[in-house]
């Protein structure tokens, strides 16, 4: 790969100094099975939710699909050398449920299971780590056909599911997540529609939330049923909810934001009880909780994994709407943040809000004693420069990575355990309801010729990792 860009190309930035991490410091990056791995109806594979939503017209941008995405179901060992190149020490990746379980229970896919034990073997051949995510979103279709996470059902049909995937890899793959940010698959699913099944119900919405949570503690038992030498976890996606620019902002609505977007995933998890404010709130939305159901969730977790993007913003809300109202308009806040009053903002329109990181890292660390050793398992950004003779200087991209990874060392000196960090994405990829033109990735990916070109944050994230620090930048 190329070297880094020069520091000389960030202009009218305080000079910074160099930035060490921890010995031990774990550097990886992360994709998402249906964000790359196409091959959607090849190797026995069953549709799953995101098949269904991406092929209805009008659900995503330009009718983008991930019917092929990055082709890495076929580039598995290009990819691998891929990271090594970059040096990454470990990968996160995500299993598509039913591409080892087709119709998400019962019959068992061999050939899909096995190019997950080929991933992995070829990771483990090249030293690095793999840190394997039971469900980022693509629902296999059969579940939804019984109606999905509203299915309490469907809770013990995960646990199945991650069992058989243990027994599988558990004797190469030690990390394991059991979600990834199950506030999308809820809210952005089943309140905003935005995402599949792309429901506007928040009684589902909520029901889905309490689901997958118990999934989540089912899994965890299942799991360390089958093998006990695991490092289990999640992921979520907690963010600081502030009135930044919105003095008029209701304190009300905030505790409720904050409760829906994050006491709700960390408080049964650490705490094994729903936040009771919350719970009033939401009156007979939540009836899907039974007794007993908090304990079957509170299960020890040997990590969590943080997924960081930016703060949510919060503007003045208007005064007529009742809480249900705030259940459907919470999904779409990301559209009422204050973005436009920060200088700078990726493509997503998502505001650069560093210092949040290192707040939000902090509170966790304060509101949970027994809070685990936590990974960043997600932090990125998009930006869609251009390629001039074969090189991508994606100066803004680097910007991002340094602000952000300063900012996690700043909360590991205030005392938070941070073990590691994956950046957000190894490449480009299909990007949700946004499709492929909103571009993560630290390699550049030709979606007409699948061809991957490292862009210069890519150069600059391998430096990171050889040098274990973050280096200094020229004011
Ligand atoms: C996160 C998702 C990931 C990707 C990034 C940009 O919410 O987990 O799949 O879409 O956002």
């Amino acid at each position: 790969m190329r070297g880094p860009p020069t520091a000389t190309i960030f202009v009218a930035v305080p000079e910074r100094p160099a930035v060490p991490f921890p010995a031990d410091f774990l550097w990886g990056a992360a994709t998402a099975s249906y964000q790359i791995e196409g091959a959607a109806a090849e190797g026995g594979r069953g549709p799953s939710v995101w098949d269904d939503f991406s092929h209805t017209p009008g659900k995503v941008a330009n009718g983008h699909t991930g019917d092929v995405a990055c082709d890495h179901y076929h580039r598995v060992e290009d990819d691998v050398k891929m990271m090594v190149e970059m040096g990454l020490q470990a990968y996160r990746f995500s299993i598509s449920w039913s591409r080892v379980l087709p119709e998400g229970r019962g019959r068992v896919n061999d050939e899909g299971v096995a190019f997950y034990s080929k991933l992995v073997d070829l990771l483990l051949d090249h030293g690095i780590t793999p840190n394997a995510t039971l469900f980022h979103w693509d629902l296999p279709s059969g579940l939804e056909a019984i109606d999905g996470f509203r299915n309490r059902d469907t809770a013990s049909y995960f646990a199945d599911y991650a069992a058989l995937m243990v027994d599988a890899l558990g004797d190469r793959v030690k990390m394991w997540a059991t979600f990834n940010e199950p506030w999308c698959h809820a809210y952005l699913g089943h309140a905003a529609g935005v995402h599949a099944p792309g429901m506007r119900d928040p009684k589902a919405a909520v029901t889905v939330a309490h689901h997958e949570q118990l999934a989540h503690g089912l899994g965890v038992q299942a799991m360390r049923a089958e093998r006990s030498d695991l490092q289990l976890g999640t992921v979520i996606n907690p963010s600081n909810v502030r009135r930044e620019g919105s003095p008029d902002a209701d304190e009300d609505e905030m505790r409720t934001i904050d409760g829906i977007h994050n006491r709700w995933w960390f408080d049964p998890i650490l705490k094994g009880e729903y936040p009771a404010d919350l719970l009033d709130d939401l009156g007979p939305l939540a009836d899907a909780i039974r007794p007993g159901d908090t304990a079957e969730i509170h299960q020890p977790l040997d990590w969590m994994g943080i997924n960081y993007y930016y703060d949510i913003l919060v503007r003045g809300v208007r005064a007529d709407e009742s809480s249900v109202n705030r259940m459907l308009a919470y999904p779409t806040v990301q559209n009422t943040t204050e973005s436009d009053r920060r200088p700078v903002h990726t493509d997503m329109g998502w505001p650069i809000t560093p210092e949040g990181f290192t707040n939000l890292l902090v509170r966790l660390h304060t509101d949970y004693d027994n809070l685990p050793p936590l990974y960043i398992t997600e932090n990125g950004c998009a930006y869609d420069d251009p390629i001039v003779d074969g090189r991508i200087a994606d100066r803004r991209r680097i910007e991002y990575l340094d602000l952000h990874l300063r900012a996690v060392r700043d909360a590991i000196d205030q005392g938070v355990d941070v073990r590691g960090y994956f950046e957000w994405s190894l490449m480009d990829n299909f990007e949700w309801a946004l499709g492929y033109d909103k571009r993560f990735g630290l390699v550049h990916i030709d979606f007409d010729t699948l061809e991957r070109t490292p862009r210069d944050s890519a150069a600059w994230y391998r430096d990171v990792i050889k040098a274990n620090e973050v280096p200094a930048v020229e004011g």
